[in-house]
């Protein structure tokens, strides 16, 4: 077993009966969501579910495990979902796929938000490792970019190198992938950036996760 799937397997046992609990998006909240089909199977586990994505609904219900849309659903009990930076604070850095809009709105719905990983995403600031994703409106791209050049960011609209034209989300948006001075703390480039205009979402996660599980050469670890 590798440590994403261990990490998940660790976040499963969280879930109680009759929960509604929200499903990440990537290949550890995969993991997460196949525990959460066999603990459903073999042992009786009543849950139903809410995907961040397209496709962890479509994996979610090829498993049969019942699943309700956003739309119906003002808060929700527990949230696992991956990360792509993890700072000693507990800010995530999330965005490398195209569903930033639903991660957030659970991971904010979430009573409890677990972010689960292996050590390979811990980092000591956020965009130590990758650019910053920040989903913006197509046709504001240029004032948000304008904006966010201001504030000292540095980067480009996300190619679709498939297709030859610009990475779009699963709501629409372009991505701005963007590198910030690393002495800017999280608090003030979340504030920044929640305050550009034509930014629909963005992928600093400031005071969301509750909990951190960190699986490390077959060990988990909680912080
Ligand atoms: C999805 O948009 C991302 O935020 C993922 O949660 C993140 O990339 C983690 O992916 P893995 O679990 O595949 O490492």
């Amino acid at each position: 077993m590798n440590d994403k799937q261990l990490v998940a397997l660790r976040a499963a046992q969280y879930v109680q009966n009759g929960m509604l609990v929200g499903l990440g998006t990537g290949s550890t909240a995969n993991y997460f969501i196949e525990e959460l089909a066999r603990l459903t199977r073999e042992q009786g586990l009543r849950c139903t579910t809410i995907a961040s994505s397209a496709i962890s609904a479509h994996k979610a219900q090829s498993l049969q495990l019942p699943i309700v849309a956003l739309e119906h659903v003002a808060s929700i009990d527990l949230y696992v979902d991956g990360a792509d930076e993890i700072t000693p604070d507990k800010t995530l850095l999330k965005g490398r796929g195209s569903d930033l809009v639903k991660e957030k709105l659970l991971a904010k719905a979430a009573t409890q938000f677990i972010a689960v990983a292996d050590a390979s995403k811990l980092v000591s600031h956020i965009g130590q490792n990758f650019t910053i994703p920040i989903e913006v409106i197509p046709f504001a791209w240029q004032l948000a970019k304008k904006n966010l050049e201001a504030l000292g960011g540095v980067g480009e609209l996300r190619p679709n190198a498939a297709k030859d034209g610009f990475w779009i989300t699963s709501h629409g948006s372009y991505v701005l992938d963007m590198k910030f001075d690393a002495n800017i703390d999280a608090n003030t480039l979340n504030a920044m950036l929640n305050n550009t205009p034509g930014v629909v979402e963005h992928g600093i996660f400031y005071q969301l996760a509750d909990t951190i599980l960190i699986a490390q050469d077959g060990v988990v670890s909680e912080r």
